[in-house]
């Protein structure tokens, strides 16, 4: 009888590490690559689940998109090979929406932004980094984005950032912008710090969201979508400036599912749990390194932020039609440890 056996499929950029360091082949040109920049194998456990290619950004320069291609190429008898974006499935649930995306230039923002425009709606995506935002743009086709360099924090912002969705109307607002506190405890945290916490986390949303509103309400018809974080649900995931920031998002979000349902304006918060982003993770704080550390050691492998895009894509999609007022844990079960 013959034996069916499935085509194996080439080691690309989007491979996890796992499949990498699985393979005959990818494992060894893995391995030496790993050697020559001086990273331990044994430190990226946490990370296996994630692409090869996710580690440009994560790493922070330390490997290169230069460097995943030249192991694509090796792995592959000379040729680059290039996987689908495998984001756009066969849903185009955005298809003639426009949705406004803040943080759009980095991590989870970005991956909501590519995640809309692959189901055929139209980003109007904010970021403080212009630069970022261009190469977004330039990798999409012309009119499925709209880039507004502002500071989601600056009250001036908000009308420029709904008046470059011109004519059209405003489907969503994924409100994804974010900081961090350095994980800095209650008696280390000075004023400065906490107010650009709040600032950011807090104030942007609140704004952006109080703008968007009356625009919602006149046309009975909206989602907006806050990312709120594991430290909106616990208080041993971040420093407190964080873990208030996003205790308060939730509170804004079920606030404001509740006043405006009679509107049919959905509100509702993803939860992500840890995500290989820009964003900065590291301890500022000996304190908090000893108190909160052994935790963080116990969580659930890091995700790629496509796949907190995908519940931001549901909960913004009318998928979710029947959904308000909920902080959805997209974390691999971290919320129920
Ligand atoms: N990465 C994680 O593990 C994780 C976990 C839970 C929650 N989150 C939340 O996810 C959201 C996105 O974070 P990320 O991990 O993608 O980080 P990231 O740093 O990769 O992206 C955040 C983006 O927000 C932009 N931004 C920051 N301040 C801004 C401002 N004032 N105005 C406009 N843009 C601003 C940054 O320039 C950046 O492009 C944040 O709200 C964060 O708190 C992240």
């Amino acid at each position: 009888m013959m034996e069916l056996t499935e085509a194996a499929r080439p080691l690309t950029g989007r491979t996890s590490l796992e499949d990498w360091q699985s393979s005959p082949v990818g494992a060894p040109l893995l391995s030496a690559l790993l050697a020559r920049k001086g990273i331990d194998e044994s430190s990226l456990a946490p990370a296996l689940r994630l692409s090869l290619a996710s580690f440009v950004e994560i790493s922070r320069g330390q490997i290169t998109q230069d460097e995943v291609d030249e192991l694509v190429r090796a792995a592959n008898d000379g040729e680059l090979v290039v996987d689908e974006d495998g984001a756009t499935g066969s849903a185009a649930r955005f298809v003639n929406k426009t949705v406004i995306v803040t943080g759009a230039a980095s991590g989870i923002g970005r991956a909501t932004t590519q995640r809309i425009i692959a189901e055929g709606g139209r980003v109007i995506a904010v970021d403080l980094f212009a630069e970022r935002l261009s190469e977004l743009s330039a990798a999409h086709p012309e009119g499925s984005i709209v880039t507004v360099r502002a500071d989601v924090t600056d009250p001036q912002s908000v009308q420029e950032i709904v008046t470059a969705a011109g004519e059209a109307p405003i489907d969503g607002l994924a409100n994804v912008a974010g900081i961090t506190d350095g994980h800095r405890p209650l008696h280390e945290t000075s004023d400065e710090i906490w107010q650009k916490v709040m600032a950011v986390n807090v104030d942007g949303p609140f704004r952006l969201t109080r703008a968007l509103i009356p625009l919602m309400r006149g046309r009975k018809g909206g989602a907006v979508v806050n990312v709120a974080s594991e430290a909106s649900m616990r208080g041993n995931a971040a420093g407190t400036a964080y873990t208030v920031s996003k205790h308060a998002i939730v509170g804004l979000t079920r606030s404001a599912a509740f006043l405006y349902a009679p509107d049919n304006i959905r509100i509702n918060a993803v939860a992500p749990g840890p995500v290989a982003t820009g964003i900065e993770g590291a301890f500022a704080s000996e304190f908090s390194e000893r108190r909160i550390g052994p935790f963080m050691r116990m969580i659930p492998p890091v995700a790629d932020p496509a796949a907190i895009a995908a519940s931001i894509a549901w909960l913004l999609s009318d998928d979710s039609s029947n959904v308000n007022g909920v902080v959805l844990p997209s974390d691999g079960g971290w919320s129920v440890q």
